[in-house]
């Protein structure tokens, strides 16, 4: 908790004065260039060397609809944030839940989708909220799921991970007794294991967002309408179909 609150601390103190591009600047040069992780399948990630995903589909989307070439960045996770505010650039869609410790750091768009925080566990382990007391954790840094793990009374050693996949890793070796991460991850992961995982309780819900330099208005004002135009014209419907089977807008 401490760790989380100092790197959130740092990260409204590294919103540096630079400015960020505006729409007009952005617009002007014709190309956006988007930040996301690309290792949290299915929203982000490489298959071979191609980067992919349902947000990157979207992002991908919603930048050629509003007449722009995309670049697409990564950066690992715990980065994705510092480096907006530092103007390297322009977005980031990498599934981060609106919390009101990121909004003191950034501007957030209208949610692109909703979900929340699973409990995974090998068949037999924990399944329940009440059944974590004492157990072992494995959670992404920097994540909803690691500050919302540190507030159940009486959780075990809780360990983080740079990448979601390797928290993942640690439940299947048997290090930790629980994966914390996302629900819509959660299905892919269990549904790989052939009976080998069980997905529990939720242990929160989040609206999750992209995030844009504070106080680029100007951005995320055309940001919120081409996803508005995205969620309408049947591309939306469509990613998420593909991706999840089902559709995961905010209700
Ligand atoms: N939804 C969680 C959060 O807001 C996890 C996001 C992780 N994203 C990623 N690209 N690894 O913290």
């Amino acid at each position: 908790m401490k760790n989380a609150l100092v790197a959130l601390t740092t990260l409204a103190l590294l919103a540096s004065s630079a400015q960020a591009r505006t729409w007009d600047a952005i617009k002007q040069s014709g190309t956006i260039k988007i930040a996301t992780e690309g290792a949290f399948p299915p929203f982000n990630f490489f298959k071979g060397k191609t980067l992919t995903g349902f947000e990157v589909d979207l992002g991908t989307a919603i930048g050629k609809g509003l007449g722009l070439k995309v670049e697409w960045v990564t950066q690992p996770f715990d980065n994705l944030l510092i480096g907006l505010n530092q103007d390297r650039y322009d977005f980031v869609i990498a599934s981060h839940g609106i919390t009101p410790e990121r909004q003191k750091a950034v501007d957030f768009s209208n949610p692109h989708y909703c979900t929340g925080g699973a409990l995974v566990s090998k068949v037999g382990g924990p399944k329940m909220v009440a059944d974590l007391k004492g157990r072992a954790v494995a959670v992404q840094v920097g994540t909803t799921y690691l500050e919302n793990v540190q507030k159940v009374a009486g959780i075990g050693k809780v360990s983080t991970f740079p990448k979601d996949t390797d928290a993942q890793a640690a439940l299947m070796a048997g290090r930790v007794d629980v994966w914390v991460g996302d629900k819509f991850s959660a299905l892919d992961v269990v549904k790989a294991q052939k009976g080998k995982l069980q997905l529990g309780d939720l242990l929160f819900q989040e609206r999750i967002a992209m995030a844009v330099k504070k106080g680029n208005a100007s951005l995320l004002k055309e940001l919120n309408s081409g996803l508005a135009t995205e969620l309408s014209n049947g591309t939306y419907t469509k990613l998420s179909q593909q991706y999840f089977a089902q559709d995961i807008r905010c209700k």
